[in-house]
């Protein structure tokens, strides 16, 4: 990671403020009755985030607190999200955060506040670019599900019965991001293990973790490398492969020359699988939003109400949803 790049000064600009303006802020009076926490969302136009959020203020319902679900597109609205939380009382949230980096500055603030912090999906890192251990989290096991996508694509190869030698990868990464980069390792390793030629993969960055940013950095991939008839795509999320689906459309390939897996197994996927006629896109690991949101802020509700902090990593499982199966995984993973 670069220490130059404008988001890092950014951030380092923030942090700096935030150290200024640092005063003594009382912390919310708090009673089992009035247990408010916020949720807190990098995308909140996404299906993934939607569940999670909805999942949480079911949550809240049964036990008696109430859920603010806010959006936190980038640093800002982070810090005016946490603002808002404390004027309404609220003693904690749950937060996916737009950038893992801007963990310290979040920190920071939520400490003023006397605020309880969980984060779900992505999880800060510290200035030296380490997981904020202290901050409980829940996620993915990322290399898991990664390999779970490689060996999904490799089967229906081999379904197939394409020639390995002759089929090349589109691999959407975005390394800025620690479970996206294990995801697309764990992908990576399972492929190479059945057998996938290594110098086949190619990588298209992406700026971000939705449908078109992946769709931007999918196409010149496609343009440049016009002499393979096969594809497999694979990336951190379903919208991503998505993006990178919607590219070799656009590039002409077929559906039958596309295997795309994803990962989340939200309404974007079932939205594919709905389709009349298939798609590039075979299928997708998913991983239960309902459960993340439920348990995230049941996580935070038990530290506030009883004072038992949250153990500092969980790691969740996933299935492989497709066309075929995917209304039966969705019932069994409560989605
Ligand atoms: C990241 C991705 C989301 C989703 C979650 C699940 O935040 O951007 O699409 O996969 O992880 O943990």
């Amino acid at each position: 990671m670069s220490l130059t790049t404008p988001m890092t000064r950014t951030l380092i600009g923030m942090a700096v403020g935030l150290a200024l303006s640092a005063g003594p802020l009382t912390a919310q009076a708090q009673s089992d009755e009035d247990v408010k926490m916020g949720f807190i969302v990098k995308k909140p136009e996404q299906a993934w985030f939607i569940n999670e959020q909805e999942a949480a203020t079911k949550l809240g319902e049964e036990k008696g607190f109430e859920v603010v679900r806010l959006s936190g597109e980038d640093g800002q609205e982070v810090l005016s999200a946490i603002d808002n939380l404390n004027s309404q009382g609220a003693q904690g949230f749950v937060i996916c955060p737009p950038d893992v980096r801007l963990g310290p500055a979040i920190m920071n603030r939520a400490k003023q506040y006397g605020m309880k912090v969980v984060t779900v999906d992505d999880r800060f890192l510290n200035s030296d670019g380490e997981p904020m251990e202290d901050v409980p989290h829940l996620g993915m096991s990322g290399y898991k599900i990664g390999e779970q996508v490689g060996n999904a694509i490799a089967e229906e190869m081999d379904n197939r019965g394409w020639d390995p030698d002759e089929v090349a990868a589109l691999r959407i990464t975005n390394y800025e991001l620690p479970t996206a980069k294990e995801r697309t390792d764990g992908a990576t390793a399972a492929l190479l293990e059945s057998g996938f030629k290594k110098d086949n993969i190619f990588d298209a960055p992406q700026q971000n973790t939705d449908t078109s940013s992946a769709f931007s950095a999918a196409s010149p991939v496609f343009s440049k490398r016009g002499d393979f008839e096969h594809w497999v795509i694979y990336a951190l999320n379903e919208e991503s492969v998505l993006g990178g689906v919607r590219a070799s459309e656009q590039y002409g390939l077929d559906p039958d020359q596309v295997i795309g897996v994803g990962i989340n197994g939200s309404g974007a996927a079932f939205a594919e699988f709905s389709r009349e006629t298939p798609t590039g896109f075979y299928g997708t690991v998913a991983v239960s939003s309902t459960m993340h949101g439920r348990q995230s802020a049941d996580n935070l509700y038990q530290w506030i109400t009883d004072g038992e902090k949250p153990k500092a990593n969980t790691e969740t499982t996933g299935k492989l949803m497709t066309r075929d199966n995917w209304k039966d995984v969705r019932e069994e993973l409560g989605l």
